[in-house]
């Protein structure tokens, strides 16, 4: 997994502390219910910045990618929360681990939305095929084609 040069010393000791924690779930766009994202995203600033929660919303008009990532206590809470929502289905929880540093530290909620011709070349880079099977994926590659997608966000 590629790594970021992470800031100050001090913010790396606080997030050991903290005890770093990193989920990672697939779910399914609930067709039944709407879905606006600007919203969903707005909601995800406000609350994910109150608990140093970051990560990457990857949505490409079916399914959802989640990386979560912040104390392993809010990153629990917020999971369990979002599982119930009615917007998505068919959650599957992919991984849930510590981390020893930030895959997305400066973003509270990046959102990378929709598959363009790039975003599908790196999905065939590393599966050889643009679905993801969550049953089967392995969560490395999955991570590191997040951190490609994520130098798409702006
Ligand atoms: C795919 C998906 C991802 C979500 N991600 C987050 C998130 O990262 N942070 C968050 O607070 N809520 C997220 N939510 C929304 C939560 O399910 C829930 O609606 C929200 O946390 C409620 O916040 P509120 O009590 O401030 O309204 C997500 C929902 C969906 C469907």
């Amino acid at each position: 997994m590629k790594r970021h040069p992470y800031g100050c010393q001090r913010a790396m000791l606080w997030e050991i502390v903290m005890n770093l924690f990193r989920i990672v779930y697939y779910s399914e766009r609930n067709h039944s219910t709407a879905l606006d994202l600007r919203t969903l995203i707005a909601t995800c600033h406000k609350n994910n910045t109150a608990r140093s929660i970051t990560g990457l919303l990857h949505f490409n008009g079916a399914y959802f990618i989640q990386v979560l990532e912040g104390a392993r206590a809010d990153v629990s809470d917020i999971y369990h929360r979002i599982a119930v929502d009615p917007r998505h289905i068919n959650v599957i929880l992919i991984s849930a681990t510590d981390a020893r540093e930030r895959i997305f530290p400066t973003w509270s909620m990046a959102l990378h939305e929709g598959v363009d011709e790039r975003s599908r070349e790196i999905f065939l880079r590393y599966f050889s095929k643009e679905r993801v099977d969550p049953e089967t994926v392995n969560v490395d590659s999955l991570l590191d084609v997040l951190q490609d997608l994520s130098s798409e966000v702006v």
